[in-house]
């Protein structure tokens, strides 16, 4: 089993990705992190913890994470995902709360009681991880990898330039590309290519409670290309179960931070500047077809869990 921290802002495509790991035997969750990003943190770790309950895994810890971005005015993406970040689907009122302790606080904790370094996944902005190095600088042997939905070389979905985490916070996205631990960023490169079909989002609707709830939220999500909606965040969880499905290359990335270009991630993929260093794999194609084909067998397993 792999031992996972997810530090996430759901949001619809985050709200998969964690049906999928909270469902799935191969991980062991020890704690779930909620950063403002979609909407609010106040929501977005509400919705943590109704997947939680809606799930029946409400053993897992809970924490609320930063409020705002590092140095950035916060503005949330409630256009797409919705005023509460988890519409089309009629979650009970909650029964449990959040833990006591800051996300950040709860990560070193988890971090510190570790046998062995973790994986940390990251779907929302990332302005806990970037908080942990800082504050927190001792626990970094203790992550393994950091695994993150952002960025992209070929173009933004919030400018031509800039993916909406790393737009949302470029100063934490900097920390985290300039910290030398291993990196995995799956972008836009390949989420604007792993669609849901439309089709596809009609047929799970009859798939049990999940394949509603999630075609529920699907249905409610205001994110498209072509026939079928990006599933951004689900490419993580993907990824740590099939990294076959992906094709993944080297690359040094930096980070814009000012400008009309911010949120900007450039690779250096002539080796100008960096002298051959490298900081990050970087997903650059995905089997958008075995992605599709292994998202739909997965909905009876959820529902089975
Ligand atoms: C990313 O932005 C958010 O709106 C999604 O949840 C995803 O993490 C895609 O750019
Ligand atoms: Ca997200």
């Amino acid at each position: 089993k792999e031992a996972l921290i997810l530090d996430m802002d759901p949001g619809i495509d985050d709200a998969v990705a964690l049906s999928i790991a909270l469902t799935h035997s191969e991980f062991d969750l020890k704690l779930l992190t909620g950063v403002a990003g979609n909407v609010s943190v106040e929501k977005t770790t509400a919705n943590l913890l109704k997947l939680e309950e809606f799930f029946g895994r409400t053993d897992i810890p809970v924490a609320m994470g930063a409020k705002a971005p590092l140095k950035r005015e916060f503005k949330d993406a409630s256009y797409i995902h919705g005023e509460s970040g988890m519409p089309g689907y009629d979650f009970p009122a909650l029964t449990h709360q959040p833990i006591d302790k800051d996300a950040i606080e709860a990560m070193v904790e988890v971090l510190d009681n570790a046998d062995q370094a973790m994986t940390i996944v990251a779907t929302g902005a990332y302005t806990n991880i970037a908080l942990l190095l800082q504050q927190h600088p001792e626990v970094k042997p203790k992550i393994k990898r950091l695994i993150l939905m952002g960025g992209s070389l070929s173009g933004g979905n919030v400018s031509s330039v800039a993916e909406f985490n790393v737009f949302t916070d470029p100063d934490a996205a900097n920390i985290i590309f300039q910290s030398g631990l291993d990196i995995t960023m799956i972008g836009l490169d390949v989420t604007l290519k792993a669609l849901l079909s439309n089709q596809s989002i009609k047929d799970i609707a009859k798939m049990g409670e999940v394949g509603a709830m999630i075609s529920g939220v699907m249905t409610a999500y205001n994110d498209a290309e072509g026939d079928g909606k990006p599933m951004h965040d689900v490419n993580t969880i993907l990824y740590l179960l099939h990294p076959e499905f992906f094709t993944v290359e080297e690359h040094m990335i930096y980070v814009i931070t000012e400008g009309p270009a911010v949120g900007g991630t450039i690779s250096d993929f002539q080796d100008r500047w960096s002298n051959g260093q490298k900081n990050s794999h970087v997903a650059v194609d995905i089997d958008a077809k075995a992605f599709e084909d292994w998202f739909l067998t997965e909905i009876p397993k959820m529902n089975a869990a």
